[in-house]
């Protein structure tokens, strides 16, 4: 038995009952990603003992706190998940489904370094024997079609994803269980990818965009297959895995990866990542039949971002310059004093209505921390979007919504939020949305909610929010016709609100 390296929060017992009825609960990003799944999963994760992940790879970050080894002396320890489900932190029976895109090395990092952060034996692991596997030449090729699309690139965080994703559609890439077939075999099905990459990675050369040697599928073939050894232990069908799971009436949590804004195919295509973000991935990921999902939690950001490129019909500020905005002034966010400053002065001039929109989109990076944690780039802010909201709830049908950093809000005056998007003059009915080419014509129609002057960080009920935040949260509600389940208030597991 496993010692459970987390205490159960105050949050987490009150919602059992509302939890209890939905075996099978699907988690996912409803703005670009970053919305802060991660901490979301985290708190609702002990009413389930099966988590799974059904989609991305290791572009995706989600973040947990936990009490590690020095839980004693008072030290909360930091776990950033990339490949195995957040659910490792609390002992959960960790799948990960077929559509997770892998990269072996980085799964046996993660292992050993999950072990030393909670500092006991892991709970089981299990791998999809037929999940894609990422390769050297997956590296180079994303770098080369992010060259080849110039000033049209997509920003991507440089896994391997995108060119994983469309080989495994060409069916010419890897699977984890070919590195387990005799040497030679397993060189015979790398050469057709090899073959197929190679005349790109010579015009790569030519240019000299690589630098060092090209790996031969030989080459490829011994750096995966020294990872077998380590590997095996975890690999299975991990649709049988979840099916039996399933006949034992065990509860699974589903965690999304990206979000909706990033879906390949409901996102702002090309500017997405390549797997499914949205709800009904969890199916096609894991291989359970649609009837085996219960409900869907969807997590959005009071104030979304965005990193990378594509369409942000809310954002407040050029992309490119917020995204900047980090290196440029990384003492704004690392010196603790030089950051109040900013933070007291900035407020001041928003709140006399003299601040422009870059410096409103400045005051949130800041105050927000707004820094990937995949690549640690900064990421761009928009203001509260209701229209995307009402698409984002279209397609993934959530029966409730978790808002996350709503103590962003403290303290701001008026606060502008985007009611509707007009595209050529006209109206558009709430859930359109125009084609992503589109969507830089999008005008968004603006209104002003009154803020409040308390700051509720922290704030762990809703009955001590200022009367202006819950007439905040009610209006919000009232337009996306779905119940605000949760309501973040700060980073800690503390920091949530659970609305009735
Ligand atoms: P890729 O997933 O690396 O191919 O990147 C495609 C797009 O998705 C880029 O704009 C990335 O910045 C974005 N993206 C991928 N994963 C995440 C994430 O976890 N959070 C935020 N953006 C992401």
């Amino acid at each position: 038995m496993i010692k459970s390296a987390v205490k159960s929060s105050n949050a987490g017992k009150v919602l059992k009952k509302v939890l209890a009825p939905y075996r099978n609960l699907v988690v996912v990003g409803g703005n670009w990603g970053d919305e802060g799944k991660g901490k979301i999963i985290d708190l609702v994760m002990e009413h389930y003992n099966v988590t799974v992940r059904f989609s991305g790879g290791a572009n995706a970050g989600h973040t947990v706190f936990v009490d590690g080894p020095d839980a004693s002396v008072g030290v909360n320890k930091k776990l950033v998940s990339h490949l195995v489900p957040c659910g490792l932190a609390q002992n959960k029976a960790c799948v990960m489904g077929r559509g997770e895109l892998v990269d072996l090395r980085l799964f046996i990092e993660e292992l050993e370094q999950s072990k030393k952060i909670l500092g006991h034996k892991l709970a089981p692991v299990w791998l999809d024997q037929m999940s894609p596997v990422w390769t050297p030449w997956h590296g180079l090729l994303e770098a080369w079609l992010e060259y080849a699309r110039g000033k049209g690139k997509v920003g991507t965080t440089g896994k391997g994803i995108g060119p994983l994703e469309g080989l495994y559609k060409l069916r010419i890439v890897p699977l984890v269980g070919h590195i387990f077939l005799d040497r030679k075999k397993f060189i015979e099905i790398l050469e057709l990818l090899h073959k197929t990459l190679l005349p790109i990675f010579k015009e790569m050369k030519a240019k000299n965009l690589i630098t060092g040697t090209i790996p031969s599928s030989a080459e490829v073939a011994d750096m995966l297959r020294s990872y077998a050894a380590k590997v095996k232990p975890f690999v299975a069908d991990t649709s049988f895995v979840l099916y039996e799971a399933l006949e034992k009436h065990q509860r699974m949590l589903f965690e999304g990866a990206q979000a909706l804004g990033l879906d390949s195919r409901f996102g702002t295509y090309p500017f997405v990542s390549s797997g499914n973000s949205a709800a009904f991935g969890a199916a096609e990921g894991t291989g359970l039949p649609m009837q085996s999902f219960d409900a869907t939690l969807m997590v959005v950001k009071t104030l979304p971002t965005r990193v990378g490129a594509g369409p942000f019909p809310s954002e407040m500020w050029d992309r490119q310059n917020a995204m900047e905005f980090v290196k440029k002034n990384i003492e704004l966010f690392t010196d603790k004093k030089i950051k109040a400053n900013f933070l007291n002065q900035r407020l001041e001039k928003i709140n006399a209505g003299k601040a422009s929109n870059a410096e409103l989109s400045q005051y949130f990076q800041v105050l927000g921390d707004e820094r990937g944690a995949t690549t640690g780039r900064g990421r761009s802010v928009g203001f509260i979007d209701i229209p995307w909201l009402l698409y984002a709830i279209r397609i993934n049908g959530p029966k409730w919504l978790a808002l996350t950093r709503f103590d962003m809000l403290s303290s701001v005056k008026t606060i502008p939020v985007v009611v509707g998007y007009r595209l050529n003059g006209k109206l558009l009915a709430p859930g359109q949305l125009p084609p992503p080419w589109d969507m830089e014509k999008v005008k968004p129609v603006f209104e002003n909610w009154p803020g409040w002057q308390e700051n509720i960080y922290g704030v762990e009920s809703e009955k001590k929010l200022p009367q202006a935040a819950r007439n905040f949260l009610s209006r919000l509600e009232k337009h996306l016709k779905t119940h605000i389940l949760l309501v973040g208030t700060g980073p800690g597991r503390q920091d949530i609100i659970v609305r009735l």
